[in-house]
């Protein structure tokens, strides 16, 4: 995409996902409060509800934030989970949303009664220094700069590496909640439901994300086989289903998909120009390679995005030997267009259609 603002494009599929993500909130805000009352009879509503909604925004706020990363690993891991990553910028904007209304509501209700600034009496104690409310403000802040830079402009603006090296921030938002809410709640709660609770989230996903990353350091790590001249061998073509790709280490980290149109393949970079997604993970339609996560599209003959867009892929030449398909691991420049390689036609019947 160019460095041009454009709103989010609001499909319909969007506003479906929206419309659930917001039920689900208001579900559960509406069960943590109405389960609490029911446990607790005896409290005063006055002043217990707000304590329960200010409670039950900032435990969601903690379960959108596990989501979240959780997603990641898990679409690595499956390719059942990659339709999660497509909307996973709306969550993390309803995330910050959720949490704001947390502040709001706690800097009301704690802060809202005295003379001093509403902010200033729930940041700083009393005998100057801060507490684990101003680590919840930290969180707040590094939340606000990811919702706020999560829109496509400030992608293309800073580019794909530096944009993603940014949102590594949501590990730091992350560990400010966990030292937010372990001393928050430590201070007045003798139950060690939450903290076990948040153990075991963290437990969670770091084992996600250590078995994600194995898995990607294993396949990168694997010798692919090579013809004299240095062509990598990708196997048999029938192996291939028809509109899929596969995706063939050629090491040192870099990956082709070599895609299958009917009786013929094209080769292509493995690295969506948008996020870094896995465009062989994907499948063709209308004739362009289109990335699982959030669909970019590529033209399987030249590795270009269909206009209005310009993005460039790098495309890689392919050749048959012996029966065998092999891919020269040399890329060619990005959009560079390709010849087709035919199928042998004993590998056609297998897997088409
Ligand atoms: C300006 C920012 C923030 C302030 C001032 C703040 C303040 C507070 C306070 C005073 C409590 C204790 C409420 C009570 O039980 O009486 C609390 C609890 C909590 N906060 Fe925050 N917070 C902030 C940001 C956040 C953020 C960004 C998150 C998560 C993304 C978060 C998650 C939680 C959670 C999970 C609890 C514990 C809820 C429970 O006891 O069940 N907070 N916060
Ligand atoms: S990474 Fe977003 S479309 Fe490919």
């Amino acid at each position: 995409m160019s460095v041009r603002f454009r709103a989010v494009n609001w499909t319909r599929h969007k506003l479906v996902y929206d419309a659930i993500v917001v039920g689900l909130c208001v579900a559960f805000v509406a069960a943590f409060i109405g389960v609490s009352l029911a446990a607790y009879p005896d409290r005063q509503p006055d002043q217990w509800i707000p304590t329960l909604l200010m409670r039950a925004l900032g435990t969601l706020a903690l379960v959108l934030l596990h989501v979240i990363l959780a997603i990641g690993p898990l679409a690595r891991l499956s390719e059942r989970f990659t339709f999660l990553l497509a909307n996973r910028r709306h969550l993390g904007v309803t995330l910050f949303l959720v949490a704001l209304l947390h502040a709001l509501v706690v800097t009301g209700w704690y802060g809202g009664f005295g003379v001093e600034n509403p902010l200033v009496a729930v940041l700083v104690r009393p005998g100057g220094g801060v507490g684990f409310e101003f680590l919840g403000f930290l969180a707040l802040l590094v939340l606000l700069l990811l919702a706020a830079t999560s829109h496509d402009f400030w992608l293309a603006f800073l580019g794909p590496a530096a944009w993603k090296a940014l949102h590594m921030l949501v590990y730091v938002a992350y560990a400010l909640v966990v030292a937010h809410v372990t001393l928050g709640v430590l201070r007045s709660e003798t139950s060690l439901v939450l903290p076990a609770l948040l153990a075991a989230g963290a437990l969670a996903l770091g084992g996600l994300h250590l078995a994600a990353g194995t898995r990607e350091l294993k396949r990168d790590a694997a010798t692919p086989d090579r013809a004299d001249d240095g062509w990598v061998d990708i196997g048999d073509a029938g192996d291939i289903p028809d509109q899929r790709a596969r995706v063939v280490c050629l090491g040192g980290g870099a990956r082709v998909a070599v895609f299958r149109d009917g009786g013929s393949l094209h080769a292509m970079s493995n690295i969506c120009s948008h996020q870094g997604g896995p465009i062989g993970e994907g499948e063709i339609i209308d004739g362009c390679a289109t990335c699982p996560w959030h669909g970019y599209q590529y033209n399987i003959a030249d590795g270009t995005s269909p206009p209005p867009y310009t993005e460039k892929i790098p495309t890689y030449e392919l050749r048959v030997r012996g029966g065998r398909v092999q891919v020269n691991p040399e890329p060619n420049a990005p959009g560079t267009p390709t010849q087709p390689v035919s199928i042998p036609s004993d590998a056609n019947s297998e897997h088409a259609g």
